[in-house]
């Protein structure tokens, strides 16, 4: 069989605090968010939308970054970009509501941050903001919601932030063992014991 490792856009992707003043190109910004369009998503019906907001595009850049909470606003704003991701909650088929809404745009987050890995630039994904203040700046209807926010940039050098970010910066975040996630059915005793 043919030797197969896990893919070093996926074991190598963490969320940085430290984001470069190296502006983020505009064509690779572009492409990692292209790479979300070819994630599946139930009826094909593709409910993700994304707006962005460049850091040198400083009045959006702005309200982007107020749409934050304090704790995420402090590192974020320096990064690249900022991305609101979007979901469109009620089926175009069916015009009821899509349960599988959220669970495809995390399909197309996926793609995202392995497009980004690949591209050699970090994002960090927050759910640290207002639905509200984004609600309103953008004027959604119920079909819409907004779903995550993401700093979007070059990694950057952490010794420029404060002590307390840099430390996080440092840190990698712990993964759960193997033999906690995933399961082989037992027949004799299907009954799942999770933690
Ligand atoms: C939906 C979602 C919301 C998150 N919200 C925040 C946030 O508001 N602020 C923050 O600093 N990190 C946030 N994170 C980042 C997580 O804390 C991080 O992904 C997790 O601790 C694992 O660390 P890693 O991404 O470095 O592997 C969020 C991640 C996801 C997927």
């Amino acid at each position: 069989m043919a030797k197969c490792d896990l893919h070093p856009n996926i074991r190598d992707r963490w969320s940085p605090y430290s984001f470069s003043e190296r502006p983020l190109d505009p064509q690779k910004l572009k492409l990692v968010l292209e790479a979300a369009i070819y994630a599946p998503s139930s009826f094909n019906e593709q409910p993700w939308h994304y707006v962005y907001a460049e850091r040198d595009d400083v009045e959006s850049f702005r309200t982007f970054v107020s749409f934050l909470d304090e704790g995420n606003q402090v590192w974020a704003s320096q990064a690249g970009a900022l991305v609101v991701s979007f979901a469109r909650v009620k089926s175009n088929f069916t015009k009821k509501e899509n349960f599988y809404a959220l669970h495809d745009c995390g399909i197309a987050l996926g793609n995202i941050l392995n497009q980004a890995t690949s591209c050699g630039l970090d994002v960090h994904v927050m759910g640290g903001f207002s639905r509200q203040k984004v609600r309103s700046y953008f004027k959604l209807g119920d079909d819409v919601m907004p779903v995550a926010m993401m700093a979007m940039g070059n990694y950057g050098d952490n010794s420029q932030i404060p002590g307390e970010l840099a430390e996080r910066d440092m840190k990698r975040k712990k993964r759960k063992p193997v033999e906690e996630v995933i399961f082989r059915n037992n027949p004799a005793n299907p009954a799942l014991n999770l933690v």
